[in-house]
């Protein structure tokens, strides 16, 4: 089947990852390379609500791109159209439904097809806007690499090579000062980035979601570096991670949002009160989702921006592109976003930290 296509439209939603300009310029020179007039949405659906907020992207506006982080059309994590806030003259919010508007203003721009760059909400804003008659395909992007079916997300790699650094940094700091450094990373539900970076960087503890934890195992462990001479320690901890019975850790914002953080703070006070020795915390937070995507996220967001424009040209609609090594296919996005991918247990990589020696809390 092939598609009757003259103009598509992209656009990126969600927490930014490095690589999504890399996808935008690889959807710009496919879908050009196949005759079509391309444009962004600025601001995930932002700018279809605005004048001037739909742009056409030539060669040129995707000039140079593909090492740049964030992303030039701009993303937001508020702009659900399904659920887009309003705010009162009283400052009070309400919620209303816009998606249709939505599809309204893409047929008035003449736009035949939507890639949609994004993390699971995106994606499930995407379903409901094909099931709405938009014809869509998904990119999955997130630096959590928690969506499911695709084996991993672009930007994902990126932010492991950045906490690894910083948890390398962390080392000759701690040893000098005969520290404990507890470090949180992000990740949502999932513990992704903290195994792999905690164990790339051979932190000596990693606490994960998937593994509620006992602060006496940490706490063990630490007393034991300290016992074979080598006094200071590494804790790497997910912002999703929680004690055996607790639950995750919130902070209410000034919007009234709730925000995962606050383990590794409270970690750092229950070692140091139950080990007796110097304990900080510091919080990595935005540093993972910043700066240049590495070499394996720019090819992995070419080849998702290349595959998204084969899929319209073929006409599949619905569907999200997904890594399966060494293919990238598509999948239905009802699949895409019916589970959360999170670490298995009996997986190799908790058993690689587990056989280093490492920590997990267990
Ligand atoms: O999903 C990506 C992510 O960076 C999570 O790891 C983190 O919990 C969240 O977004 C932070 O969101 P915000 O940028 O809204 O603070």
């Amino acid at each position: 089947m092939s598609a009757d296509i003259r103009r598509i439209a992209v656009n990126t939603g969600g927490g930014d990852a490095p690589g999504l300009n890399a996808v935008i310029r690889a959807v710009v020179h496919a879908g050009i390379r196949r005759g079509w007039e391309v444009y962004g949405i600025e601001d995930g659906y932002d700018g279809l609500f605005r004048e001037g907020g739909v742009v056409r992207l030539d060669r040129k506006a995707v000039r140079g791109i593909t090492h740049l982080g964030g992303t030039i059309l701009g993303t937001t994590n508020r702009g659900n159209p399904l659920k887009y806030p309003v705010k009162a003259d009283d400052g009070s919010i309400t919620y209303v439904d816009r998606s249709q508007e939505v599809v309204d203003r893409m047929s008035d721009h003449g736009i035949d097809a939507l890639v949609a760059i994004g993390g699971d909400g995106a994606l499930a804003v995407a379903h409901q806007l094909s099931l709405k008659g938009l014809r869509v395909v998904g990119v999955p992007k997130t630096i959590d690499n928690d969506l499911a079916v695709t084996t991993l997300t672009f930007g994902f790699i990126t932010a492991v090579e950045t906490a690894t650094d910083a948890i390398d940094k962390l080392h000759s700091t701690a040893e000098a000062h005969e520290r404990v450094m507890v470090v949180e990373l992000m990740g949502r539900h999932a513990g992704w980035i903290a195994l792999y970076a905690g164990l790339a960087g051979s932190a000596d503890v990693i606490l994960i979601p998937e593994i509620p934890y006992d602060i006496e195992f940490v706490c063990d462990k630490i007393r034991g570096r300290w016992e074979e001479g080598r006094e200071f320690a590494i804790v790497v901890v997910a912002e999703g991670a929680f004690p055996r019975g607790g639950e995750p850790l919130f902070k209410q914002t000034g919007k009234g949002q709730q925000r995962l953080g606050g383990v590794a703070h409270l970690l750092a006070e229950q070692i140091e009160e139950q080990t007796g020795h110097e304990t900080r915390d510091l919080v990595l937070g935005h540093l993972q989702r910043g700066g240049a995507p590495n070499a394996y996220d720019r090819l992995l967001a070419l080849r998702f921006g290349a595959a998204a424009v084969r899929l319209a040209a073929e006409g599949s609609f619905g569907c999200m592109v997904a890594l399966d090594p060494p293919e990238v296919l598509a999948v239905p996005l009802d699949v895409a976003i019916a589970t959360t991918k999170t670490v298995p247990l009996d997986g190799d990589v908790v058993a690689t930290a587990r056989a280093l020696g490492i920590c997990l809390g267990d």
